[in-house]
C-alpha cells in the first residue's frame, strides 16, 4: 500500500478479527480505513457488497464516501459507507416486515416526539401536569427497551392506571 507509514501499514494490513485504532487529531485515521477498504478488496478479495464503514455524522460519511470512491476502483460504489443512523433506518424500512410495520414510517425527532404526545394528551383530556410530556416519553422509551407492545403495556397498568 503507498502513502502508509509503517504503523498505518500495519493497521492496514491486520485483517483477521477486531482492531482497534487509537491516534490524534489529523494524524491518518481515515486514510488507515479507506486503505483498509481497498486492501480487503484488492488484496483479501472481499467483496465489497460486504464491507461497511460506519461513521458518525454525515459530513464524515459524506468524506469517507469520497475518499473510498478515489481510493478503491472497481466495486466502490457497493461498499456500504453510512452514519449509524441511516443504516439503521435503512435495515428497518427494508426488514420491518419481520415486526409487523410497513416501510413507510416516518421517524419523529425529539421535538416532534413532544408535540406528539401533547396532542395525545389533548386528546385524552390528560391535564400536562400530571402527566407531563418528558415522563410520557420516558415512560414510553422504557416500555420499548423492555420489548412491551402497547397491548403488554396496558395490561401492566391497566390496575394501578399508572404510567410508570
Ligand atoms: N502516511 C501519509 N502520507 C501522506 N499523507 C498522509 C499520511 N497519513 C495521513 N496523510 C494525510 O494527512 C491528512 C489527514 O489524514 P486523515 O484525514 O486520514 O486523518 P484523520 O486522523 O482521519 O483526521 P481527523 O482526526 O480530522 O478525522 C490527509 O490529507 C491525509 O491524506
Ligand atoms: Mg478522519
Amino acid at each position: 500500500m503507498p502513502g502508509l507509514n509503517d504503523k498505518q501499514l500495519e493497521a492496514c494490513c491486520i485483517t483477521d478479527g477486531p482492531l482497534l485504532i487509537l491516534a490524534g487529531a489529523g494524524s491518518g485515521k481515515t486514510r488507515v480505513i479507506t486503505h483498509r477498504i481497498a486492501y480487503l478488496i484488492d488484496e483479501m478479495s472481499v467483496n465489497p457488497y460486504n464491507i461497511l464503514a460506519i461513521t458518525f455524522t454525515n459530513k464524515a460519511a459524506a468524506e469517507m464516501r469520497e475518499r473510498v470512491d478515489n481510493l478503491v476502483g472497481f466495486g466502490a460504489e457497493s461498499v456500504w459507507v453510512s452514519t449509524f443512523h441511516s443504516m439503521c433506518v435503512r435495515i428497518l424500512r427494508k426488514h420491518i416486515d419481520k415486526i409487523g410495520g410497513t416501510s413507510s414510517f416516518t421517524i419523529y425527532d425529539a421535538s416532534e416526539q413532544k408535540t406528539v404526545v401533547k396532542e395525545v394528551l389533548k386528546y385524552l383530556q390528560l391535564d400536562p401536569k400530571l402527566y407531563p410530556e418528558r415522563a410520557m416519553l420516558s415512560a414510553i422509551s422504557k416500555a420499548k427497551e423492555g420489548y412491551m407492545t402497547p397491548d403488554d403495556y396496558e395490561k401492566a397498568h391497566a390496575a394501578s392506571g399508572k404510567a410508570t
